[in-house]
């Protein structure tokens, strides 16, 4: 080991650290002085050879000396960054003139596109956008929406309760439907409404054709006069629009759900091959969305008087519109994060929604 007689001037090597103007000498210094063989670094195993008590009083001066330097060194070095990085910005001009890559590698989930293209149709029809949380109270999730406890109905919602619990000391669950963000409008907001949510919502199932985790759109639209034929004429528009055929027929069939009466369930027309499914041709039929008139109880809960208000609402299973539509086969895939599925089925960024009332050319 090589014995190193000379001096520490911890305030000389300071000051030349605070002086550094380039990043390379500065990381020289700091090997010179904290790397391996470092100069202070062989001070420190020089020491052994001392007797104990002077090896206490070196150890500890060394190693102040060593914190002080290190910290020296790391500020010099965020100090000259913040300045490299400065420089770069200021004097680095863009091209704007370049053209875009002919082979952009990202692409727009086919779920964010179909949700997308259903806020652009239905926004075109006057109804906003709204949101609510993935993690809801029960009195959102069911109670408000005249699910009362013990009710059958719950049942048919698979739900993942957790642990966290609510005000009234219920325990929070995840949304199992995007049904909550109409009692959440509702509540703060006194009708005329028209709103609609999308996003995510849970239920404990998973096989080939149910997934724990999937997408709902919602509307719903309350004032003083709407009525059913609001609501098929809302809804025939909707569906033509999103799968871009003219004179898609619908069917309306009774159905039931806690929060509206009468309740009905939509199919849509179709006819099926072998390899795939034609909507809008053929005598076969599809469901595809569930709907209904507000429940009176349902507006009283919001605390409206249902005497004065009324209206409708519907909900959407997104995945599987997104399946029909772009032919997707297998639900599974949506979240398998599988980069060819992506390529094949993605959007490229720069594609725009083809929707929208006169922007859309319907097939007839
Ligand atoms: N929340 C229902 C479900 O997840 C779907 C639904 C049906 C929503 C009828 C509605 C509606 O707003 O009116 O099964």
């Amino acid at each position: 080991m090589t014995t190193d007689n000379t001096e520490i001037k911890p305030q000389e090597l300071l000051h030349s650290i605070q002086n550094t103007t380039s990043l390379e000498t500065l990381e020289q210094q700091r090997i010179q002085l904290l790397g391996k063989k470092g100069h202070i670094s062989l001070k420190l195993k020089n020491i052994a050879s001392l007797n104990p008590e002077e090896r206490k009083k070196q150890g500890k001066i060394l190693n102040q000396i060593k914190q002080q330097l290190n910290e020296a060194f790391s500020q010099q070095k965020d100090k000259l960054s913040t300045q490299a990085l400065d420089t770069k910005l200021n004097t680095h001009k863009p091209d704007l003139s370049l053209p875009v890559s002919s082979k952009p590698q990202g692409r727009i989930h086919p779920l964010r596109r179909i949700i997308e293209e259903m806020i652009s149709v239905l926004g075109h029809m006057g109804f906003s956008l709204k949101e609510g949380p993935d993690i809801e109270e029960d009195f959102f999730n069911f109670s408000s929406l005249n699910f009362p406890p013990q009710h059958p109905a719950r049942q048919m919602q698979d739900t993942f309760f957790l642990n966290a619990r609510d005000k009234e000391g219920l325990p929070k669950v995840l949304r199992t439907h995007t049904s909550p963000v109409q009692i959440r409008s509702l509540v703060k907001t006194k009708p005329p409404l028209k709103i609609i949510a999308a996003g995510r919502t849970f239920r404990c199932d998973s096989d080939q054709t149910h997934a724990p985790m999937f997408h709902q759109v919602e509307g719903l639209l309350i004032d003083s006069s709407t009525h059913m034929g609001h609501l098929k004429g809302c809804l025939e528009t909707f569906c033509r629009s999103i799968f871009g055929v003219k004179n898609l027929s619908l069917r309306f069939r009774p159905s039931f759900f806690p929060f509206t009466e009468p309740s009905l369930e939509v199919d849509i027309r179709c006819r099926r091959t072998p390899e795939k499914i034609i909507i809008g041709e053929g005598n076969e039929w599809l469901e595809i969305l569930g709907c209904g008139m507000v429940h009176p109880q349902v507006l009283k809960n919001c605390g409206h008087d249902p005497k004065k208000f009324q209206g409708f609402a519907f909900g959407i299973g997104v995945e599987r519109v997104a399946m029909l539509k772009y032919g997707i086969p297998d639900l599974r895939a949506f979240t398998s994060g599988h980069i060819p599925w992506l390529q094949h089925y993605g959007f490229h960024a720069t594609d725009t929604p083809s929707v929208g009332f006169g922007l859309h050319p319907l097939k007839s």
